[in-house]
């Protein structure tokens, strides 16, 4: 496969060592026009926007994945074995399986479970365990440390269904799995099968626990605004 792929139009050298991935390409762009310096777009096949700019002089890129593992595969994948990407940081949101994990609270997948079917790919002769990178959680920790933010480090589910049907999220609570998401784990398998640093944080917008729970769009913005200082600060 060359460049530019089916789903990215950048040449090669557009893409920074480290590139942020949202789920949502008006967040891509937001990041870019608010984040950034000397942001350029380097992608908007099927409105996938990528930018590629610098933040406190340091070159980084984002670009949006969409939702869902396959999708974060396909960008995952290109970004690190045909545009040369290292580091790949998702930024994203995620349920709470916890009592003491709450709306707005920052989560650092450390690991990630999953119901998908994504990694029978690699053929093993047993489970393999998606990891993120310790040197970027390391940072991140010490970034959330320092903003004194609340977060938690430790294992996600990444589910394939938003609306399962048997409502058995919870069941992954009983292992100590703080939150659900839809991304993370897919991330971590073609970050290993590449030989490249992943991580994935999120911001927690519900509850499974607590439904009730609840954010107002100034909220959102503001944990979602701390979120992106901890992984722009991350990024190598
Ligand atoms: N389920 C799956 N993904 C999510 C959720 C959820 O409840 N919240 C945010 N991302």
């Amino acid at each position: 496969m060359s460049i530019p792929t089916p789903h990215i139009s950048a040449s090669a050298g557009d893409f920074a060592k480290t590139v942020l991935l949202p789920g949502d390409p008006k967040r891509s762009k937001f990041i870019a026009d608010n984040f950034l310096s000397d942001a350029r777009l380097v992608n908007d096949v099927r409105g996938v926007q990528g930018y590629t700019g610098f933040y406190n002089g340091k070159r980084v890129s984002v670009m949006a994945t969409g939702m869902g593992q396959p999708a974060i595969g396909i960008y995952s994948y290109e970004l690190y074995n045909f545009y040369g990407v290292e580091n790949i940081i998702r930024v994203g949101s995620c349920g709470s399986l916890l009592p003491d994990l709450h709306v707005r609270d920052i989560v650092i997948a450390q690991g990630a479970c999953t119901d998908s079917n994504y990694m029978a790919q690699y053929r093993l002769p047993g489970t393999f365990c998606p990891i993120g990178d310790f040197g970027l959680i390391t940072r991140a920790v010490a970034e959330c440390e320092k903003l004194g933010v609340n977060y938690k480090v430790g294992n996600v589910l990444s589910s394939d269904c938003f609306y399962p049907d048997n409502g058995a999220t919870l069941d992954w609570a009983k292992m100590g799995v703080m939150a659900v998401e839809m991304e993370s784990a897919a991330l971590y398998c073609n970050a290993a099968r590449a030989g490249k640093k992943a991580l994935c944080i999120c911001t927690v917008s519900d509850s499974l626990v607590h439904p009730e729970e609840n954010v107002d769009s100034e909220q959102r913005q503001n944990s979602f605004t701390q979120m992106m200082k901890i992984a722009l600060e991350t990024a190598e």
